[in-house]
């Protein structure tokens, strides 16, 4: 059985109405997309993006029949505001991201972004382009790797790290690089709650798919698609994502950005966005963590766009 990530809270949040139109930025198994599908069929319409080839295929075969009324993008969404309109949703009711990696690609080991499994380090999620992490960890100088691992992963031996790999090169495979981390790292052999090279991992993985990139194009691009009124519901599951949007959607909900000791408004900004719980994130209940530890680290965050907006 596939379990959506906070999933009464986004439909509860978006609450997709018949006739209406709803973009996922994050199609993955399809979770939430069948949660929009349901509320906005017969006559409505869900455009789903992934970057994710496979992930498409497995969405629309596990929807079945549903899918029949789904538009998808095999696109990152960094791109949403040319994609969207080019596919008829110039303007819509209520969008979904819910982002990172699925159970999916996490459990597929040849995917390489997992330690668990022995395969080639590619970490991609659109297998189509892009630069694989071994591309990455194999061709990056040692002072991007430190700046990698310390930006992305909050390693702190991010040096001593970079160091080992670079006179370790080449390193071709999942095991080959966690085997030389633990071999490296301080306190690798007392156990600890985390392999070792998590943190290495996560940071190769947000570099390859420019994931902090493409949520700084596309979420602002989101915003503008949605209708007056229209709902957005964004889950994150790092810190760096979640403070982004954090401040984001903070941003685009003040009515003015001149500095705080001018008296006179001269700015021409206009509020965008409304916080219905003040920017509060809702985060997973200890259910829904018990029965899905990997939704610990979500945060959700809900915004609606102001009536007058354009
Ligand atoms: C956490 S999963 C989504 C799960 C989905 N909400 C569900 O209920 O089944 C995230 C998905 O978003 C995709 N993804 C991540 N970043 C993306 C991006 N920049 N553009 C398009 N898809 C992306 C991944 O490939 C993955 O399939």
């Amino acid at each position: 059985m596939h379990v959506s990530v906070l999933y009464n809270e986004v439909l509860d949040w978006v609450d997709p109405q018949p006739g209406r139109t709803y973009i996922d930025a994050t199609l993955g198994y399809g979770g939430h997309t069948q949660g929009l599908l349901a509320g906005c069929l017969p006559d409505g319409c869900v455009l789903s993006f992934d970057q994710d080839a496979t992930a498409i295929a497995q969405a629309r075969e596990r929807l079945g029949a549903a899918a029949h009324h789904l538009t998808t993008a095999h696109s990152t969404f960094a791109n949403i505001g040319i994609v969207a309109p080019s596919l008829g949703f110039g303007q819509v009711d209520g969008i979904v991201f819910d982002l990172g990696l699925s159970s999916m690609q996490l459990d597929t080991g040849e995917r390489g972004f997992s330690f668990r499994f022995d395969a080639p380090l590619d970490m991609r999620m659109d297998q189509s382009q892009g630069r694989t992490a071994a591309d990455l960890v194999n061709t990056l100088s040692e002072a991007d790797l430190r700046e990698i691992f310390w930006r992305y992963g909050d390693e702190q031996q991010g040096r001593k790290l970079a160091k080992v790999i670079v006179d370790s090169r080449p390193i071709d495979t999942t095991l080959a690089l966690a085997d030389l981390i633990a071999n490296n790292k301080p306190g690798s052999r007392h156990r600890q709650k985390t392999h070792p090279a998590t943190k290495v991992f996560q940071a190769l993985r947000i570099a390859v798919n420019d994931e902090l990139g493409a949520l700084e194009a596309g979420l602002p691009a989101a915003i503008q698609l949605l209708k007056p009124g229209g709902r957005i519901a964004v889950i994150s599951f790092h810190s760096l994502e979640d403070r982004f949007v954090k401040n984001l959607f903070r941003d685009f909900a003040r009515d003015c950005i001149c500095p705080q000791q001018q008296v006179v408004c001269t700015c021409d900004w206009e509020q965008v966005l409304h916080l219905p719980r003040r920017n509060q994130a809702i985060k997973p209940s200890a259910e829904e963590i018990a029965g899905n530890p990997r939704s610990r680290s979500a945060r959700l965050r809900i915004a609606e766009k102001v009536a007058r907006s354009t």
